[in-house]
């Protein structure tokens, strides 16, 4: 991917590169919705990801291109303003650098910029935060400035918050930022802190991708959460993290129907990221997956954020040999499907669940065999500015 990007960058600008940087997409194993209520949270980052390649000009102009959209966008070191429409996936980098700005992180003035991405878009695989980072990483290298992982998650959450509009949580960032080959990101996201746990050799990743998305997803998910934290108030408690599940009940005839089937998600799913977390230490990938499919099914019916797509394939899966578990994975309505798998689950159970879902809905979804990898990173550096 890195040499193809260099000849994109070298075709859209005649020059090369100086820095090029890659984040990767990421899994949500398990712990749906529970980021921005301060809860816990485990994913694992996927080989796949985004490069973006990076040259500084000297007259503040700054043009941004992907891969992905035709076209080169040209705008002026003061443009700040959201894109809109075409323009609209510049938001990304140009949140990016607002939010570095505003936190006093020196950025570069005028640059040529190019994106490339194997990181299905809309799939629930995080390919927001990987454009984040990696956009994130080299400006930071142009500008001669440095930031902490930690910081890092950060910036790409301030960008997503503040510029693009999604009131997400860290564990995009936190995944990207944080993956490790063979290893789970585990986050508390209310500290936050960030671990890795060793993923049993012999458990493996499948993604179904759906191509489906809720016309409405931004803002289904803002409600979401709008809807927590609503219910933390009522029961008392700062986040719903806090909560436990008696003091739900005892809080449930001041809760609104809503309230009460959001925050018992919630509260349910931070004690299934705990449960797994243990399950995987003692190396149990059945129990892992049991918790898998209860995490689907109370995304199903408590947060209400599944679909008909996402449910027949965790139906479909559940039948097959060597599947552990399935659920959602990352916001929900639409989106992707991830399996937890043994060896005995390879590309003929696959595609005997892709031939289901093509039966069932007329399109065949986009089956992923995911590795797990490195977080974000510095691909190449100090290339002459050419
Ligand atoms: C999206 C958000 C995350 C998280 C998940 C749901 O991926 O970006 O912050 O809230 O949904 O768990």
């Amino acid at each position: 991917m890195t040499e193809r990007l260099i000849t994109s960058f070298r075709s859209a600008y005649s020059r090369e590169p100086e820095f090029i940087a890659r984040a990767p997409g990421r899994i949500e194993v398990i712990g749906n919705h529970t980021d921005y209520n301060g809860g816990t949270v485990l994913g694992a980052a996927i080989n796949r990801g985004t490069w973006v390649a990076l040259a500084r000009r000297g007259d503040g102009i700054r043009r941004f291109a992907s891969e992905m959209r035709p076209g080169v966008v040209e705008l002026r070191a003061e443009d700040a303003e959201r894109r809109t429409g075409s323009q609209s996936w510049v938001n990304y980098p140009l949140g990016v650098l607002v939010a570095m700005k505003s936190s006093g992180i020196a950025i570069p003035a005028g640059f040529d910029y190019m994106a490339a991405s194997n990181v299905p878009a809309g799939a629930g695989l995080s390919s927001s935060a990987a454009i984040e980072l990696s956009s994130a990483l080299v400006f930071l290298q142009a500008a001669g400035a440095s930031l902490t992982r930690e910081a890092l998650v950060t910036l790409g959450r301030k960008a997503e918050n503040e510029f693009v509009g999604v009131p997400c949580g860290i564990l995009d960032q936190g995944v990207s930022c944080f993956g490790r080959v063979n290893h789970l990101v585990y986050i508390d996201c209310r500290v936050p802190r960030f671990e890795t746990v060793p993923l049993p050799a012999s458990a493996h990743f499948w993604i179904f991708n759906t191509h489906t998305k809720h016309a409405l997803i931004d803002g289904l998910y803002a409600a979401r959460h709008q809807e927590c934290l609503d219910a933390a108030k009522i029961i008392g408690v700062p986040f719903l993290v806090d909560a436990t599940p008696a003091m739900l009940a005892a809080a449930e005839t001041r809760l609104s129907r809503t309230a009460y089937k959001r925050a018992h998600h919630v509260i349910d799913e931070i004690a299934r990221v705990e449960q797994t977390v243990a399950a995987l230490r003692a190396g149990d990938l059945a129990a892992v997956g049991k918790l898998l499919y209860t995490s689907h099914r109370s995304s199903r019916t408590w947060f209400e954020n599944s679909s008909a797509e996402l449910d027949f394939l965790v139906d479909c899966l559940e039948v097959e040999k060597g599947v552990y578990g399935a659920r959602l994975t990352g916001g929900g309505f639409g989106g992707a499907v991830v399996a937890l798998t043994s060896d005995a689950f390879g590309q003929e159970g696959a595609a005997r669940v892709a031939e289901s879902y093509l039966s069932r809905f007329g399109s065949r979804p986009e089956v992923i065999h995911a590795l797990t990898d490195d977080g974000a990173a510095l691909v190449t550096a100090g290339r002459s500015a050419g």
